[in-house]
């Protein structure tokens, strides 16, 4: 979408994956906190994103959502002003139907325009957008009126189609919003992580600077993967210029987490001013190589190991878009190294189960 947003794929945090619905103004607050106190602030992590339930089942006497009264009751404002105060961002979520997900709030549908001024007075700077309990009409039907509702409502406003997938929102919405979920949601599993890296591949070619796919947010930290596991998480949604959107509770985050989100050249990948989407270039039944070009002539590569034992596995210049006789300097980015091997034509790995090694490769003759 050409509102000036999103030209590297949005970083931050979602309440969702974490707490679901048992969200309330002091998590929010919180968070925000320890984004800043853990640093995770400057490293790119900007929004603070309210996800399902935090507005009252009814609509106040004007017609206008109200934030839940037990759980906000400071109001959306507030916290919007708390959360820019300490020089982040909030998001906000709602539903292209009448009422969200949960089922415990209203959605935006027939209330757009009202809703995108509610949004911009209060001060939001991004909008997930659901598409539950609705009318029955497609959603490219019902998600242009709140495009055109929140690009009228005189705030820049990150806008988040969740549409999962079902009518390929990687072909019509790049002209509606910031990003489109291309997946059902995630849950803290290897398999559900791995299979949503794969449904969001073949997308690749969609993806661009203010708009990109998103296999929905990061499960790092929460405990039901392995850390090598994370470590394939992270580096794949980097390799695939996704939203970086950590979903976990920052506020007591442990260090093999931190070490793996904060991992400053794995994210510089993703935030890459080039913008162009890694793709897995070669399969090998378990063993896969993604690869994708980055600025300067590098290529960002990560070798993959789905399998169950420990395998060797070969990333080929013709297949990663080096030059067939280039030699190439390998920086290995979980290992923070530059290798002292020039790689001429190929580069070799041993890679765990369940585990990757990522690379950026830069020609140097
Ligand atoms: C479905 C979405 O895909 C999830 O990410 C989350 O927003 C829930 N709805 C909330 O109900």
């Amino acid at each position: 979408l050409n509102n000036g947003l999103g030209l590297t794929p949005p970083m931050g945090w979602s309440s969702w994956n974490h707490f679901a619905c048992n969200i309330d103004e002091k998590v929010i607050r919180e968070t925000a906190d320890a984004l800043v106190s853990t640093g995770l602030d400057k490293l790119g992590y900007q929004y603070v994103n309210i996800d399902d339930c935090w507005a009252e089942p009814q609509r106040d006497d004007q017609g206008n959502f109200a934030a839940k009264n037990s759980t906000f009751p400071s109001g959306i404002k507030a916290l919007a002003d708390y959360v820019h105060s300490k020089g982040l961002k909030l998001g906000i979520y709602s539903d292209a139907g009448y009422y969200t997900c949960s089922k415990k709030m209203p959605g935006s549908l027939g209330h757009e325009e009202q809703d995108a001024k509610t949004f911009a007075a209060w001060g939001i700077d991004s909008l997930k957008y659901d598409n539950c309990n609705h009318d029955g009409t497609r959603p490219t039907v019902r998600y242009p009126i709140m495009t055109r509702a929140i690009m009228n409502a005189g705030r820049p406003i990150y806008f988040n189609l969740c549409e999962w997938g079902d009518l390929h929102p990687a072909l019509w919405g790049g002209k509606l919003g910031n990003s489109w979920r291309n997946t059902n949601d995630i849950t803290d599993t290897w398999e559900s992580m791995i299979s949503r890296a794969d449904q969001n591949e073949v997308y690749a070619d969609y993806a661009r600077p203010g708009g990109w796919n998103d296999p929905d947010m990061l499960e790092v930290g929460n405990g039901g993967m392995t850390k090598d596991e994370y470590i394939v998480h992270f580096s794949i949604w980097a390799i695939s210029k996704a939203p970086l959107i950590i979903g976990c509770d920052v506020r007591s985050v442990t260090k093999d987490t931190m070490e793996i989100l904060t991992n400053k050249e794995v994210i510089a990948v993703d935030q890459d001013e080039l913008g162009v989407q890694g793709k897995k270039v070669r399969m090998e039944g378990d063993l896969e190589i993604w690869a994708g070009p980055l600025s300067g002539y590098r290529v960002a590569v990560v070798l993959l190991n789905r399998g169950p034992q420990k395998s060797e596995i070969t990333a080929n210049w013709d297949d990663i878009g080096i030059p067939p006789n280039s030699v190439a300097e390998a920086r290995d980015l979980w290992e923070h190294k530059t290798l002292e091997t020039r790689f001429v034509g190929n580069l070799t790995a041993t890679v765990n189960s369940h585990a990757c090694k990522m690379y950026v490769l830069k020609p140097i003759a």
